[in-house]
């Protein structure tokens, strides 16, 4: 399977009940912000429709925003309406925003890019959309990758075009300083960011830094809209969860809206070029090499691979040259690895057994 690049959205997911099982996601919470309907609805028809939609729709998912974050994202697309014609959204998982954003594109014309590292989340994110809106599932595309490697195979070559990015990928200091100048090279085309989780915070091996990803590319003088919502202080929300430890900050906002006309780049230099911020490069046999930092739990195996990462990174890729197919071999190959890369090296491998 091709890494930043476009995939076509399986085929086989359309007369299932249940495609997240298929496609072996896991919900957790099964937390919908549909449930937040009642309160927001009768102010914004387009997003009633949407909610009427979404209440009819027969399907297993969760999402990951708040019901107001999703209403603010279809007034905000309303608002700069006529300034674009098309949505890159980073980070969909089970479709979320992509629900919201899609059930934009009719009345708000323009197109739909959905980006994401993990082929299956574009996979379950599409079907979600198309099973709500046939009628737009051709103007919706599937970019398998990150944000740095949409800029430099689609935006860069798509002239003409004018883009919202809505960010909600990863959520890591280093990755968001990466995509958000990664978008330098694009500015004249880029009508505004919409970051999502701008009050998330955590352990520190997850660096959940996205709003100060922001000021560290925009400047601390950045120009920014709220949007979503925020919790006081002492709500179970604002408290490290039991799973993760990350929590919320209080009485900050879940997301921001950045106009590009009152914004500047302050990073990175003009010296620098996007190719500076595109994950590791295909193989010499045309596989995409295992990047670390995009692994599921990125965050974690990155910290955790910082004394071997150099062995563990040749060592993935010779197995990803000696074994094309990445199967039973490859993995018990990886079991041989010495005991301090063992762990990382097969984390290296179910993901690029995702990827290839
Ligand atoms: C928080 S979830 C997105 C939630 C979704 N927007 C919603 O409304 O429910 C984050 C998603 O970002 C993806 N992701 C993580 N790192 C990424 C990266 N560097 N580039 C693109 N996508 C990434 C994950 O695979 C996951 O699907």
């Amino acid at each position: 399977m091709t890494f930043s690049g476009f995939i076509e959205p399986d085929r086989t997911l359309e007369a299932l009940d249940d495609p997240a099982a298929k496609l072996g996601i896991q919900i957790y919470s099964g937390y919908r912000a549909v449930g937040a309907a009642g309160f927001l609805g009768g102010q914004n028809r387009i997003f009633d429709r949407i909610v009427t939609k979404l209440q009819q729709l027969n399907l297993k998912y969760e999402d990951q925003c708040t019901g107001q974050y999703y209403f603010d994202l279809v007034r905000t697309l309303r608002d700069l309406n006529g300034g674009y014609d098309r949505v890159a959204e980073v980070g969909v998982f089970m479709g979320g925003s992509s629900t919201f954003l899609a059930g934009c594109m009719e009345p708000f014309e323009f197109d739909l890019d959905m980006i994401d590292i993990h082929a299956r989340f574009l996979q379950f994110a599409y079907e979600r959309v198309r099973r709500l809106y046939p009628e737009q599932a051709a103007r919706v595309r599937l970019f398998h990758g990150d944000l740095p490697s949409y800029v430099r195979h689609v935006m860069m070559k798509e002239e003409g075009h004018g883009y919202i990015v809505h960010h909600d990928g990863a959520h890591d200091f280093n990755q968001v300083v990466k995509d958000m100048a990664s978008l330098y090279y694009v500015r004249e085309s880029l009508v505004a960011i919409i970051a999502q989780d701008t009050h998330l915070r955590g352990p520190i091996r997850h660096m959940n830094f996205v709003d100060l990803a922001l000021y560290a590319v925009f400047g601390t003088d950045l120009k920014y809209a709220a949007i979503g919502a925020s919790f006081g202080a002492n709500t179970a929300l604002t408290e490290p969860n039991q799973y993760e430890g990350n929590y919320f900050m209080p009485d900050t906002p879940e997301g921001l809206v950045l106009p590009m006309s009152a914004n500047e780049f302050r990073y990175p230099h003009p010296a620098l070029s996007i190719d500076d911020f595109l994950p590791p490069e295909a193989s010499s046999n045309g596989l995409a090499c295992t990047p670390f930092a995009q692994l599921e739990r990125g965050e974690e195996i990155r910290r955790a691979t910082k004394t071997t990462r150099s062995s563990v990174a040749v060592q993935t890729i010779s197995l990803q040259r000696r074994n094309r197919s990445l199967g039973q071999s490859a993995v018990s190959a990886a079991g041989r690895a010495r005991s301090g890369a063992h762990r990382h090296v097969k984390a290296g491998l179910l993901s690029v057994r995702i990827w290839c």
